[in-house]
């Protein structure tokens, strides 16, 4: 079972709120043909239950017993792992429980109109209790009490749906559902769309003048994508080994039986591996063409495919060999990550995980959209100062000096492709506790704040526990070698004044933390047993 709070698939629905008549059951149906999901309206699903009409069980039962068999459906349909759409009753988010747990399923958008409007629409056929003897008064004191609630519940996306025809209000709803963060580096700017259905945008994204596209991906990444222009397909192979220079050669050998130019443009489309390798092989081909990368694992949709770093690597070491290059738009496409394997998704969480401690205020509880896009004006924020990592930048890598150092010890996404290996981000979770804990010993933050780290962690369901095998001095030794270490052991760490680089640390302070935590992960692992 999940653990309760752990963001999974539960974050990207999408609920539609609003006053009865201002068209949810519609809206909610058309919107999921379109997103091309299941549709739930939780009023008509406790009709189809109990087999009775709402106004004979709340006549039968009164309003109570209903609100009750409401708070149950909306508590078991927002716990389903399927992405819906879901039309909540008219009066189901006064009740606060209700709220923050549809606020956390996933974007909620209000869909509102004036009680005129709501009245002429459900005119006198209006079978709903709570309206029965003066249906034009009930509406206005309904609309009146539950404005508040509707608005809460729906944040900023409130839609338009008293003057717009029904078509219209479905392409507001579906761009209500798509959040934008600008990226600014010197003498470039491009947006990151995000959220269910941003691959729609593709061919919009695409610089005018390219005639044709390869698009570079791998087997099994089926999003269907539309670049509205001659596209042809380049698959790698799947595993950090094929991060390398012959995929490079292979897709800049596509590019020219394609017969790609310099106005034309490639396309990204999957996890941060590929968004790496078509980035750099772009950058190299022509000496650079266009990219677009639509990304499809929540690691790169938070972190890799954001910021112009590309780059393969070496039989010697990860990511020895690359480039800046920005990309022209970066889509990430919230319903690539249905078929998202567990561990994927685990490797995406320890990146959000890590962006809690950059300064980004109520992560956990926002839908994964919000989440994601959150994580990525953070990026933005960050490489916008600093393109090229000579000092700020080097925040986003909290928790990546002993990432790295799993890694190198291959531990965690090593180049052997060792089957029980530690995703990226799942190493990060472990390199952020770590860097709290250590922070600590050097009096940098308290015992409170090392706690939020754990509860942040345990949150996302990241254990962050060391992995059998882990060898003190071995990952000691690879700390030293990290390219990110100019002198001495550099880490980042959290302060006083937030998450920053701090180097030339006492190496004894740092093995004696890190012998801790290897030996509390060893208990740990041998209480489990
Ligand atoms: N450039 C940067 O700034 C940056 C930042 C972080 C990480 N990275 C790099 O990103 C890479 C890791 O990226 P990743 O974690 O996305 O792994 P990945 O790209 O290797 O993808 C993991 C697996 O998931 C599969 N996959 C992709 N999308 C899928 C989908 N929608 N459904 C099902 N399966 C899918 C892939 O085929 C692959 O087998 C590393 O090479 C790392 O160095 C780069
Ligand atoms: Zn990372």
């Amino acid at each position: 079972m999940t653990p309760p709070g752990v963001l999974r698939h539960p974050a990207a629905h999408v609920v539609l709120v609003g006053m009865p008549g201002s068209g949810k059951t519609t809206i909610g149906a058309a919107l999921a043909r379109r997103l091309g999901r299941p549709f739930l309206d939780t009023d008509a699903e406790i009709e189809r239950r109990s087999q009775m009409s709402v106004r004979a069980l709340f006549a039968r039962d009164g309003e109570t017993a209903f609100r009750v068999a409401e708070r149950e459906l909306i508590a078991e349909v927002t716990a389903e792992a399927r992405p819906m759409v879901i039309a909540v009753g008219g009066g189901a988010v006064i009740d606060v429980e209700n709220r923050a747990r549809l606020g956390r399923a996933g974007q909620v958008l209000w869909l509102r109109a004036r009680p005129a409007t709501l009245s002429a629409r459900l005119g006198a056929a209006a079978d709903r209790p709570l309206l029965a003897a003066d249906p034009d008064g009930a509406l206005e004191r309904l609309a009146a009490e539950r404005e508040a609630a509707y608005r809460e519940a729906a944040g900023g996306r409130v839609i338009d749906a008293d003057t717009a025809t029904p078509s219209e209000v479905v392409e507001a709803a579906l761009q209500a559902l798509l959040e934008r963060v600008q990226v600014e580096v010197p003498g470039r700017r491009y947006e990151v769309v995000i959220g269910p259905g941003a691959r729609r945008e593709l061919a919009a994204q695409l610089p005018r003048s390219a005639r044709r596209c390869v698009v570079v991906t791998q087997a099994g990444i089926d999003l269907d994508i539309d670049p509205g222009i001659p596209a042809t397909r380049v698959e790698i192979g799947a595993g950090e080994r094929h991060k390398s220079l012959s995929s490079v050669e292979a897709c800049c050998r596509a590019f020219v039986a394609a017969g790609l130019t310099r106005s034309d443009v490639v396309i990204g489309l999957g996890g941060g591996l590929v968004t790496d390798v078509a980035g750099f092989a772009a950058a190299s081909y022509h000496r650079g063409v266009a990219v677009v990368h639509v990304a499809t694992t929540l690691l790169a949709q938070v972190d890799a495919a954001i910021g112009g770093k590309t780059g393969v690597n070496l039989p010697e070491g990860k990511n020895l060999v690359g480039a800046f290059w920005q990309p022209e738009a970066v889509l990430c496409d919230t319903d690539a990550l249905a078929s998202l394997p567990e561990r994927e998704w685990r490797s995406g969480l320890g990146e959000i995980a890590k962006c809690a401690f950059l300064g980004v205020a109520g992560l956990e509880q926002a839908p994964l959209v919000d989440q994601i896009a959150a994580c990525v004006a953070k990026k933005a924020e960050v490489v916008g100062v600093d393109e090229r990592e000579s000092a700020r930048r080097v925040i986003l890598n909290y928790g990546h000096t002993l990432a790295h150092a799993l890694e190198a010890a291959g531990l965690a996404e090593s180049l052997t492709g060792a089957p029980n290996e530690l995703r990226h981000g799942e190493a990060v979770a472990i390199g952020v506790l770590f860097a709290a804990r250590l922070a600590e010993r050097l009096g940098r933050i308290d015992a409170a704040r090392v706690a939020e780290h754990r509860r942040v962690l345990d949150a996302y369901g990241l254990p962050a526990t060391m992995p059998p095998g882990a060898d003190l001095d071995e990952l000691v030794a690879a700390m030293h070698r990290d390219k990110k270490a100019t002198k001495g052991l550099t880490f980042v760490l959290d302060g006083p004044a937030g998450v920053e680089a701090v180097a030339d640390l006492d190496e004894l302070i740092v093995r004696e933390v890190l012998g801790e935590c290897l030996a509390e992960s060893a208990a740990t692992a041998a209480a489990a047993r």
